[in-house]
Order: C-alpha cells, then sequence, then structure tokens
C-alpha cells in the first residue's frame, strides 16, 4: 500500500499518457447530463470530477452508486461506468440500465466483465493497468474521467494543472514517506492523533468535501477502524450540537478539518468560529489540515495524499497490514454463491 501511494505521481503520468492515445470518444453536443456509476474506491474519482466540475461544467454530474441509474437517464446522458476490478454487480446492473436506455457510454475499468460486455457492446473502454486495490489506483480512475472531458470540450483544458498537481505530490512524499521521520512528516504526526481515536473528518461543500469522505473510507480500509465525515456549512446546522454526552466517548474523538483556499469566505468564517469558539470546550481533539497548491486539482490531490499517508501509518500502529480488504471480498463471495 505504502508503495501504492508513493507511486501515485507517476500514476497521474501514465493515465495522461494513456489519455493522450486512447480512442474513447462520445458525442458531446447530446449530452445534457452526465451520470458517474461505481462504489467505493471506483467511485471516488467520480465524487472528485463532480466537485472539481461544479463551477466549470455546462452540464450536470452526479456519482450514482446503485444499481440502477435515476429515471432522467436517457439518450442525452453519458455514463461513465466505472470500475476497476470491472467485476462489481452494481455497476454491472448500472451498465445494464445505461445500456436499456440509449445512454452513451464510456467503460473504465482495469478488466472483468465490464470491459468484456462494454466491448461486445461496442462502446468506449478506457482500459486502465491492474493489480492494485481499487482504492489505490485514484490516479488511475480520475484522470481518465477528467481528461475525458477536457477532450470533448465540456471542461477547460487542464494540462497545466494536472502538472502542477503531480510536481505537488513529488515534494510532498519526500516528507511524508516512510523514510522521513516523524519530527517532518505531517502523516505520522496525524496517525499519532488518531491512534486510539475515532476519527471524524469535517470538510466543506466544494473541494474539501468529497476529500473528508475519501479520508473517513481509508481510515475504513487501511487502518480498519470507525471513522466519519461531514461538511460545512451542513454540520453548522446538526453536528456541532452533539458534543456533550457521553463524555467518554466524547474524549475519544479526534476532528480533522481539512481546508483549503477555494472555501466561501463564510464557510472559512463558520470554520474559525466553529473551531475557536463553538467546540473550545469540547473534550474532543481537534486538528486543522489545510491544502496546498494552487490549482483547485492541485488542492484535492494535496489533502488526499496527506489522508492517503496518513490512514496507512494508523494501519502500522496499529499493527496492520494496510492492503487486504477482507470483509470487503468475503461479502462479494457470499452475494456471488
Ligand atoms: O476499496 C475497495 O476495495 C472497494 O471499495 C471497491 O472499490 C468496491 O468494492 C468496488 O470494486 P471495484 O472498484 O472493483 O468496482
Amino acid at each position: 500500500m505504502l508503495g501504492a501511494i508513493y507511486g501515485l505521481p507517476e500514476q497521474m503520468e501514465e493515465a495522461v499518457r494513456l489519455m493522450e492515445h486512447t480512442g474513447a470518444k462520445f458525442d458531446a453536443s447530446l449530452v445534457q447530463t452526465i451520470v458517474v456509476t461505481g462504489l467505493g474506491g471506483s467511485a471516488v474519482g467520480g465524487d472528485m470530477l463532480r466537485t472539481y466540475a461544479g463551477d466549470k461544467c455546462p452540464v450536470p454530474i452526479l456519482v450514482n452508486r446503485s444499481y440502477t441509474l435515476p429515471s432522467y437517464v436517457g439518450k442525452d446522458t453519458l455514463v461513465i461506468a466505472v470500475s476497476y476490478s470491472g467485476n462489481t454487480e452494481e455497476t454491472l446492473s448500472a451498465y445494464a440500465d445505461a445500456k436499456a436506455r440509449g445512454a452513451q457510454i464510456v467503460a473504465v475499468t482495469s478488466g472483468g466483465i465490464l470491459k468484456k460486455q462494454a466491448w461486445e457492446d461496442g462502446h468506449a473502454v478506457i482500459t486502465v493497468p491492474g493489480g492494485l486495490q481499487p482504492r489505490a489506483a485514484a490516479g488511475y480512475l480520475f484522470i481518465p474521467q477528467l481528461m475525458l472531458l477536457q477532450q470533448a470540450g465540456l471542461l477547460p483544458e487542464g494540462h497545466a494543472e494536472i502538472e502542477e498537481t503531480v510536481r505537488l505530490l513529488r515534494e510532498m512524499r519526500k516528507l511524508l514517506a516512510p523514510a522521513s521521520p516523524t519530527e517532518q512528516n505531517l502523516a505520522k504526526q496525524t496517525a499519532l492523533r488518531l491512534y486510539g481515536k475515532i476519527p471524524l473528518i469535517h470538510g466543506a461543500v466544494g473541494l474539501t468535501e468529497v476529500i473528508a469522505y475519501r479520508w473517513k473510507t481509508q481510515i475504513n480500509e487501511n487502518a480498519q477502524t470507525p471513522a466519519f465525515a461531514h461538511c460545512y456549512p451542513e454540520l453548522n446546522h446538526n453536528e456541532i450540537v452533539g458534543f456533550d454526552v457521553p463524555q467518554e466517548l466524547i474524549e475519544k474523538l479526534e476532528i480533522i478539518t481539512l481546508t483549503c483556499s477555494r472555501n466561501h469566505p463564510r464557510v472559512q468564517k463558520r470554520i474559525e468560529i466553529t473551531a475557536g469558539e463553538v467546540l473550545a470546550a469540547a473534550s474532543c481533539g481537534q486538528t486543522e489540515l489545510a491544502a496546498l497548491g494552487e490549482s483547485d486539482l492541485a488542492q484535492m490531490f494535496s489533502l488526499l495524499y496527506l489522508g492517503d499517508y496518513a490512514s496507512a501509518y494508523l494501519a502500522a500502529l496499529y499493527g496492520l497490514d494496510p492492503t487486504p480488504v477482507e470483509k470487503i471480498e468475503y461479502l462479494k463471495r457470499r452475494l456471488a454463491d
């Protein structure tokens, strides 16, 4: 897992090269809505696409995590079916639904049934390298979706942003990788703060909301720990009330707040008042972590990268191997019986 995390910048570059030579195309002039359908590690790229594209793409993007698609999906919808393994039953079912409704379809996968079916049906397939855990393939699963929309003119050209992101992650890993000692390693420091605690990850609507959720799922899967995520400003209207009782459990919480320079100024103000005043007396720990970089993409990936490393170090602190996800595999096997 640590090797895969270290390799994220190279993974992103490889995905760029793959997309520069892809034959995967669709007719953008017909597209009124975009639906990315996938689950777990294969849905996160769609989440990031949705939030990144929020203020840039002329058509709405929805991330679907279900067996079926929303009723509006039809010939004017682009459905991007993403499954790293190509064998996830919900995604295969949603793919069949998209096909039945005559949607334009692009599959993103390393193989499996999805690749075979999409090829046989004559739909575009973007084949990414296999051999990783899906959650460790964020570069392979996100960059193709991003570039697909950029190449179709649905998103502005963004090569400079990708280059900035790759450069930034390479810089960051000098300090975050295992060889870097705790005193200068923010990921190790964060893992130590989370050790023995229940992480509560707060992001903000826009760029950090989905990264907070990514932290939650990485902590769940890599460190095999319960973790929860919520986002500003919504959490100001409910969650902040719930830090009084039971005291002995509140003490076990560690709030990590992810911030970035793109936050709405009123959201930023909310974060300051919440952390500094409203929750100041709460008995849980609080840590704020700020995104690095200039572009939207760099800011998102800088926080994702920190969370990936922190969750793997948390696994190490608990003496666990961050790679296997036996419970997910058991469930899939049982459902296949
Ligand atoms: O992290 C995981 O292994 C899961 O969240 C998977 O991504 C999820 O079960 C879906 O599988 P796939 O990504 O192969 O479609």
